[in-house]
Order: C-alpha cells, then sequence, then structure tokens
C-alpha cells in the first residue's frame, strides 16, 4: 500500500478522506496514514490519524505522497517545500501557491525525483491540467477563456435567476463550501486570476504571476446591466482570460464580459465553471463540470495521487513551465472586443454620423454597443463620453 497524508482537514480535506475511502474500497493502492490539522476532531472517523506537527510526516520514511489541502502560502508553502525535499511527492488543490510559487515547486520537485501536481487548483473536479498538458500538447494554445470561479457564478446565477439579493447569493455559496475563507478573494476575480495564470503558465510556457495581470470583479455589477445584457441576448460572466500576441507575448486577465447566448459560456450556472482552450491543430475544446466542493475537488487530487502511485519516483511533469517575469505580458490596451455601455443618455452624433465611440448599435434608453475597438481607444473615448453623461457601466463583450 502506499502510505498518504492530508495536510488540512477542512473542505477539501475532508472530501480527499472520503475520495481515498472510495478508491481503496475499488482496491486502489492508497492508505491514508496521517491527517495534519491544528485541530482534534473528536468522533470524527480519521480522529486517530490526525497529527499537529507536520515532522512526524516529513520523517516518515513510509510516506510517498503528501495531499496538500490548506490552501493559502504560509505553511502550505513551507510543508510543501520540506515534504519535496524529503523526497514525497506533494498533490495539491492550492491555486494561490502553485500560482504564487509553482515554478519554484515544480523545479524542486523535479531535482528530487518526485512530483508536484495540481489537477484540482483549477476548475475543481473538471479534468483541465491533464488534458492540456498531455491531449492538446501539439498545439499552439492561442487563447484560453472561462468560467474559473464557482462562487461567483453562483451567485450570479441566483442574483439572476433567483432574484436573491447579493448578501444572501453569498451566504448561500459560504454554506455549501464553495467560497474562498476570504470571500474577497472570489468577488473581486483574485482566485479566477490565480486560475487562469496557472493555466496560461502551462499555455505559455512560462511562469506568470498574478501581480502582474489585473482581475477586476463583480461587485460593480447591477441587475440594470444583468437586465440590459439579457435584453440583447448576452448573460454576464466573470472570465478569466488568455491571449496569445501577434508578438509571442500573452494577455491575462480576469474581468465581466457579457457573452452571446450561443455559446455555451453563457448557459453555465450555478457552481459550474467552463473553460473554452483554442488550439492551432484542434481549434475549440471546452471543459465543463463543478468548478468548486469538497468532494468535486477531492476527485481530482485522488486523480493524481493515484498517478503519484503509478508513476513511482518517475518525475512527471520535469519542466512544465520555466520562471517568467512582467515582461511575458501585454496590456490589455491592446486587446480588441466590442463594449456594452450603460449610461444615462446615448453619445451625441457629429455631422458625419458618428459618436466619440465611431459607430454604435443602440440598444435602448442610454445603453448601447460599440464596434469592436482597443481598450485604450475604448477608454479614452469613455473619457471624453463622461464628461457629458453619467456612465453607470462599460463592460467588454466576449468575441466569438
Ligand atoms: N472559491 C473557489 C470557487 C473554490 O468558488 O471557485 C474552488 O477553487
Amino acid at each position: 500500500m502506499t502510505k498518504v497524508a492530508i495536510l488540512g482537514m477542512g473542505t477539501v480535506g475532508e472530501g480527499v478522506y472520503t475520495a481515498i475511502k472510495r478508491s481503496a474500497a475499488r482496491g486502489s493502492d492508497l492508505e491514508l496514514k496521517y491527517a495534519l490539522d491544528v485541530r482534534d476532531f473528536p468522533g470524527a472517523e480519521f480522529e486517530k490519524l490526525v497529527v499537529h506537527d507536520f515532522s512526524i510526516i516529513e520523517q516518515d520514511d513510509e510516506v510517498r505522497i503528501v495531499a496538500e489541502t490548506i490552501g493559502g502560502v504560509r505553511a502550505a508553502y513551507e510543508f510543501t517545500r520540506r515534504a519535496l525535499a524529503a523526497g514525497k511527492s506533494v498533490v495539491t488543490s492550492n491555486k494561490e501557491l502553485v500560482a504564487t510559487h509553482g515554478a519554484e515547486l515544480l523545479r524542486l520537485a523535479g531535482e528530487n525525483g518526485v512530483n508536484y501536481m495540481f489537477e484540482a487548483a483549477v476548475g475543481g473536479g473538471i479534468p483541465l491540467i491533464r488534458p492540456i498538458c498531455q491531449c492538446l500538447h501539439a498545439n499552439v494554445i492561442s487563447e484560453i477563456c472561462g468560467i474559473l470561479n464557482g462562487t461567483t457564478n453562483f451567485i450570479l446565477d441566483r442574483m439572476i435567476s433567483g432574484g436573491v439579493p447579493f448578501d444572501r447569493a453569498l451566504a448561500e455559496a459560504q454554506a455549501l463550501g464553495y467560497a474562498e475563507l476570504d470571500p474577497t478573494d472570489d468577488i473581486e476575480g483574485k482566485d479566477a486570476l490565480r486560475k487562469i495564470c496557472i493555466l496560461a503558465s502551462i499555455a505559455f510556457g512560462r511562469h506568470i504571476y498574478p501581480e502582474f495581470a489585473q482581475a477586476e470583479g463583480i461587485s460593480g455589477i447591477t441587475s440594470e446591466d444583468v437586465a440590459a445584457a439579457a435584453s440583447c441576448g448576452y448573460a454576464i460572466k466573470l472570465l478569466g482570460r488568455y491571449v496569445l500576441t501577434d508578438d509571442r507575448h500573452c494577455c491575462v486577465y480576469v474581468a465581466p464580459h457579457l457573452v452571446g447566448s450561443g455559446d455555451i459560456v453563457a448557459h453555465t450556472n450555478g457552481v459550474f465553471n467552463c473553460v473554452r482552450v483554442r488550439g492551432d491543430i484542434a481549434g475549440d475544446v471546452a471543459f465543463y463540470g463543478r468548478g468548486a466542493g469538497g468532494l468535486a475537488t477531492a476527485s481530482a487530487v485522488v486523480a493524481d495521487l493515484e498517478d503519484c502511485v503509478r508513476f513511482g519516483g518517475k518525475t512527471k511533469h520535469p519542466s512544465l513551465w520555466e520562471d517568467g517575469d512582467a515582461d511575458c505580458l501585454s496590456s490589455t490596451d491592446r486587446l480588441v472586443t466590442r463594449w456594452f455601455v450603460r449610461a444615462d443618455r446615448l453619445p451625441d452624433t457629429t455631422s458625419n454620423g458618428e459618436t466619440v465611440f465611431g459607430d454604435i448599435q443602440k440598444i435602448g434608453d442610454g445603453v448601447f454597443i460599440t464596434k469592436p475597438m482597443r481598450s485604450d481607444a475604448f477608454k479614452s473615448a469613455l473619457g471624453v463620453f463622461s464628461g457629458e453623461a453619467q456612465v453607470f457601466s462599460a463592460i467588454r463583450i466576449l468575441p466569438e
């Protein structure tokens, strides 16, 4: 049997415990030896496996794999480094740690002949990392785009379909175990940014650090925006997006977008995530499923654990990506999209029949859509328009 330790018995850690038990009942080789947490769990099935000191796990040569489900970059970072240095593979659901220190931890795993695997860090239970790394390996990936945060999608969906106010929808998401400990990371797009940065790092081959990219969340989205978007056939979704530019840089960001009703992403509701990947050979490929929740995430963690057993002492991803820097990234200013604007009036038309935005498509009172424009050109036109009108919202429209 391959002895495993779980670090952190929160929602995901407990899910991993259950999933290991189920896979062991089906004859897998995994056996849980320790469950590390600062708390005791009197009465829990795994009570006798609980330890509080990581050194016990570190020094136990029987433990071959560690499942890190602590989250954050403090204890999780230290324990991951120590486990890898001690020759143990590490499997994680911790997107913050992978997005912040992934390049270093992958290198450390390679140096020690073990694996650092993180299928669960992006998209919860959706197979994403493996398909991108393996099945789409022959492709140059020019774009990745999708819903990467279950909590905000759940909130938007409850607001749109259930008429539930924002605070209540957030409380529901927290009660279901979807939200981060600090839900502002969900609401302000930071969680989705970490995930798109991980996918971007795989596609680009260099580490894309979240601090060099921009995130805009959903706190500015109102029910008036949602209704106005719906009136012209769009759903508002919080999307993470990676675009490979013509000069081989990449543009990575998170922001609300209007998504056309013909797009699978527009029909992704509740806690579900949906990610579209565009390869030069395969074309568009989409991945859909539960993006958060203990058991869904545990499904991906246990798949990685089983892969570690299968790969024994061999490193599965010896050089998934190299370190990167701010120079890898291109500004979102150069991206070309149409924009949806909601204001207290429409822009004036000049003698040549155009507005400060050029041609626009009028939707209704103060609501219009621009032609495709570079973001920097749009922002300067919006600056001019804001001098003569009250602008309530300006949201990108996802290109088809
Ligand atoms: N808070 C995250 C979400 C959990 O809602 O998607 C899964 O990463």
